[in-house]
């Protein structure tokens, strides 16, 4: 499902359109991206360090699934992908703005200059824009990243390293400006085997909170 850009879809397209519809719960099974539904246990796990009430950005979000989540949390989301035909659904709801933008083209980033109270990437890597990542955090917001690792490629796809972390990446990417909060990288069997590198990490140098995984 990492792709490398096909094709260049020009200015960014803003979706503002306000039609109603409050659910909060992903309403979606399926969609073109075929991937899980439900969201990650890592992001559900840090979701309670978002400041409550700020805007979060799920990047990359293909169905949006933890965008959902955040929502469910009484957060507003930006949702931002290539392709947005799996976030359809939640178009026009005030407490959501929908970004079609190629990350990977060089052009500014649409957030460009926003702060956020949590960015969530999951399941996509493009390295240049990592660094900006952190800029994007508020003060005391929180940054949810998990991808795939070196060594999923003995396992599935992806395969190509520009698309696997090296073990530590997130850790040292992020670990100079951010408060690390937990980070893992190594090999989960379940439900399939897959090498995984995730952190959470939040900006200010105050303890968080360290619950039990729920
Ligand atoms: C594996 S899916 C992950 C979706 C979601 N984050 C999740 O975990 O459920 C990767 C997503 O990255 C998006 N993507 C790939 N290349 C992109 C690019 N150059 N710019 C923006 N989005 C991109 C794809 O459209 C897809 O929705």
């Amino acid at each position: 499902m990492i792709q490398n850009p096909r094709e260049y879809k020009g200015a960014f397209r803003r979706m503002t359109r306000y039609e109603g519809g409050m659910n909060s719960e992903p309403t979606y099974d399926k969609g073109r991206h075929l991937g899980p539904t439900t969201p990650s246990p890592w992001v559900t796990r840090f979701a309670p360090l978002a400041p409550a009430g700020g805007a979060v950005l799920d990047l990359a979000c293909g169905g949006g699934r933890h965008g959902r989540h955040f929502l469910g949390r009484g957060h507003p989301v930006v949702l931002l992908d290539r392709d947005i035909s799996d976030v359809q659904d939640l178009a026009g709801r005030a407490d959501v703005e929908i970004i079609e933008a190629d990350l990977e083209s060089g052009s500014a980033l649409p957030f460009a200059g926003r702060q956020f109270a949590a960015i969530v990437v999951t399941n996509y890597l493009w390295r240049p824009i990592l660094p900006l990542l952190a800029d994007a955090v508020a003060e005391g917001g929180l940054l949810i990243y998990e991808t795939f690792g070196l060594g999923n490629e003995d396992y599935s796809r992806p395969r190509n390293p520009d698309h696997l972390l090296r073990p530590g990446e997130l850790l040292e990417t992020f670990g100079k400006n951010l408060q690390v909060v937990a980070y893992e990288h190594g090999l989960r069997r379940d439900p399939k085997p897959r090498v995984i590198q995730r952190i959470a990490a939040v900006k200010g140098g105050a303890p968080v909170p360290i619950e039990p995984e729920s």
